[in-house]
This record gives structure tokens, C-alpha cells and sequence, in this order.
């Protein structure tokens, strides 16, 4: 996992050389460095700041702003809930209370060992699934907290079985 102060600092230098310099590049900017460190390192965004003509408050401004961003660490899974409609007349609502439990934290947090971070989303376009959960690229549909206990425990046990 990317930890502060250990990010190659020289993805954002060919990020912006890519999409240039001027305020209307943020959003790409921002989305480009969430897709190469999984959220927004600190560090990331000074350098962005450097760069280009896009102030710091413009920058922490757009990152805050829109849902989409995150600017802390995230897990080696991110565990996404869907609360669309469907999903949540489906359930969702318990099913997150139960894996909050299970994992001793909050939507948004992440587990002391870097494993999971817990996300609440809208509606992902698989509503004929609901409710469902997205676990990196896998979709689990069709779920209740039993059923979303066990997709955790499995993606534990994968991972000390040695990923
Ligand atoms: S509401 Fe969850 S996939 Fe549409």
C-alpha cells in the first residue's frame, strides 16, 4: 500500500505533462492520481500545485467537493455498499451496520491492517442484483448480512492464504 511519503512523486510530473497545465484540467488531474495512488497523497496534490496554474484552495476545493476523491488511505480492498433505491429497499442499510461490526469501523474508515476500507455508494447499474456489493472489480448481488459476512471472511482468508 502507498503510504505517505513513499509515492513516486514523478507519476504526477507525466500526469500533468499529459493533460496540461490550466485551472479546467483539475478534475482530470485529480482523477488520474486517484487512478495511480487510490486516493490524493498530500504530496501529489503540492506537486500538482507547483506545476501548474492551479492554485491550492482551487485544487483542495474541487478534491473536497466532489465524493468521488478520497484523500486518505485507502485498504488493499475497498468493500463498495450500494444505497441507490433498489439496493437500499433491498437492505443495504443493514448490510453496512453489519459490516461496520464486523470490521470495527465506520463508512469511510479503514481496518488497522490496511486491508479493507469501507465505502457507501449510489446506485452501481446492477439494480436487478440488489442489493449488492462491489469488492474491487467483483459484483455479490443478491445479499443479506450472513451473505456479506461471508464475502469479507473469504477475502480475509484469501489474503492469508497468501493473497
Ligand atoms: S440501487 Fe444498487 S445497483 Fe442500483
Amino acid at each position: 500500500m502507498a503510504l505517505a511519503g513513499e509515492i513516486d512523486i514523478s507519476k504526477v510530473d507525466e500526469i500533468v505533462k499529459e493533460l496540461g497545465t490550466g485551472p479546467e484540467q483539475a478534475i482530470p488531474i485529480l482523477q488520474r492520481i486517484q487512478g495511480e495512488f487510490r486516493y490524493l497523497p498530500p504530496e501529489a496534490l503540492d506537486r500538482v500545485c507547483e506545476l501548474t496554474e492551479i492554485t491550492p484552495s482551487q485544487l483542495y476545493g474541487v478534491a473536497t467537493f466532489y465524493s468521488q476523491f478520497r484523500l486518505k488511505p485507502v485498504g488493499k480492498y475497498i468493500i463498495k455498499v450500494c444505497h441507490g433505491t433498489a439496493c437500499h429497499v433491498g437492505g443495504a442499510v443493514t448490510i453496512t451496520d453489519t459490516l461496520e461490526d464486523e470490521l470495527g469501523i465506520k463508512t469511510g474508515g479503514t481496518t488497522s491492517d490496511g486491508l479493507f476500507t469501507l465505502e457507501s455508494v449510489a446506485c452501481l447499474g446492477a439494480c436487478s442484483l440488489a442489493p449488492i456489493v462491489v469488492i474491487e472489480d467483483e459484483t455479490f448481488g443478491k445479499l443479506d448480512p450472513k451473505k456479506a459476512l461471508q464475502i469479507v471472511n473469504d477475502f480475509r482468508e484469501r489474503e492469508q492464504q497468501g493473497g
